[in-house]
């Protein structure tokens, strides 16, 4: 990691020497534009929400290492309304921008703002989130969405014992993501690939009988929509039994979950808190990993993918394709979009120091 940063560090410093003489890009009048002269164009960076940290670090991230490389930038936050990404996009398309890296609020929603790019010739990167039903998306950086719906289902299975001890049963409820996501498809099949032969078996029983992916998602990832599920399931199903385990899906929805489990007393007495899994070490989870409350998140390091999404900005722009690790699994409805995916990491109370070792955390923001 430090290698690389020192190269693009080094990169950053002949792009500095040579920008008196190259220096050619546009002004892009937008947000967090350093240098109106940066030399490698302008890119135009739309975000979902800033309603969760993860998205504040990867814009943050983006810009910051856009223009080390030698890019302006234009970062724009649609607050998970649709509406708003459009026009923030549509404006990116107007003033020329030559690059778009686009983590959408709802995948499908913009096929006519790609067209409106490809019509002015600005390639389009999908940032996390698949972009949907569109040809005008040139490659896709994210991380291995599968996997990580594999690993809080193999968290759950060993933190329960299932594979030693095939006598014992337990209580599960799942939860899934936004259904206009593309990667909520992803985590909840990764992970039922794993529950599927526990809930066949019966070591497993989802008391609600909830296990469709239609039954279990959660609208635009909110908290407070998971917090009001899992009151009601602990309501309707949860009076005489324990819940032992919750698939949750990403942290926003795991601080939910814990919420409802702490109003009807689970983590305090002899009520243990349920096993719950989580996506994005956001730093409110990983406190409350520590503090023993959730129990286990997935580590998707923002800085790994702005990273990635540069180097795939560097290359379009310069002409050539990508460079991908995958090509087959993440078709769109209209192709197969040409990703690379970066590896997640599962973190629990045991190697939670992991994050502060790679610099993410410092260990006064997480003990603090
Ligand atoms: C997903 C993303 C997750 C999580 C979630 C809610 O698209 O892959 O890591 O951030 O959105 O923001």
């Amino acid at each position: 990691m430090s290698r690389a940063r020192a190269a693009t560090r080094t990169l950053a410093v002949a792009a500095a020497l040579v920008l008196p003489l190259t220096a050619c890009g546009q002004d892009s009048g937008g947000g967090g534009g350093r240098d109106a002269d940066a030399e490698g164009g302008t890119v135009g960076i739309a975000m979902p929400t800033k309603s969760s940290e993860r998205w504040i670090a990867d814009g943050d991230n983006m810009v910051a290492q856009f223009e080390e490389a030698g890019y302006e930038t234009d970062l724009q936050y649609g607050e998970d309304r649709v509406e708003n990404q459009i026009s923030q996009i549509e404006n990116m398309i107007a003033r020329g921008h030559d690059l778009l890296v686009i983590a959408a609020i709802d995948g499908s929603s913009l096929s006519n703002v790609l067209q409106q790019a490809a019509d002015a010739d600005i390639p389009v990167i999908a940032y996390d989130r698949l972009l949907m039903n569109s040809e005008n998306v040139d490659c896709y950086a994210t991380f291995d969405n599968s996997k990580v719906g594999e690993l809080q289902a193999q968290y759950i299975v060993d933190a329960l014992g299932l594979e030693e001890n095939q006598d014992d049963s337990f209580n599960i409820e799942l939860f899934a993501g936004s259904p206009d996501d593309n990667n909520t498809r992803y985590f909840f099949e990764g992970a039922m690939s794993v529950l599927d032969p526990y809930l066949e078996s019966g070591q497993l029983t989802v008391q609600s009988g909830q296990t469709e992916l239609s039954e279990v998602t959660t609208e635009r990832w909110d908290g407070g929509t998971a917090q009001n599920r899992m009151d009601d399931l602990l309501t309707a199903h949860y009076r005489g039994e324990p819940v032992d385990a919750v698939l949750s899906p990403y942290d926003g929805i795991s601080i939910g979950v814990l919420s409802a489990l702490k109003s009807v007393g689970y983590g305090s007495g002899d009520t243990p808190f349920p096993v719950v899994t989580g996506q994005d070490a956001e730093l409110a989870s990983v406190k409350s990993i520590v503090t023993g409350e959730q129990t286990q998140t997935v580590y998707k390091d923002t800085r790994e993918l702005a990273r990635l999404a540069v180097a795939m900005g560097e290359s379009l722009l310069a002409g050539e394709e990508p460079e991908v690790n995958d090509t087959e699994s993440y078709d769109n409805g209209v192709k197969v979009v040409p990703a690379y995916l970066l590896d997640p990491v599962s973190i629990d109370a045991e190697n939670y120091e992991l994050l502060i070792e790679e610099g993410y955390y410092t260990e006064a923001q997480i003990t603090g």
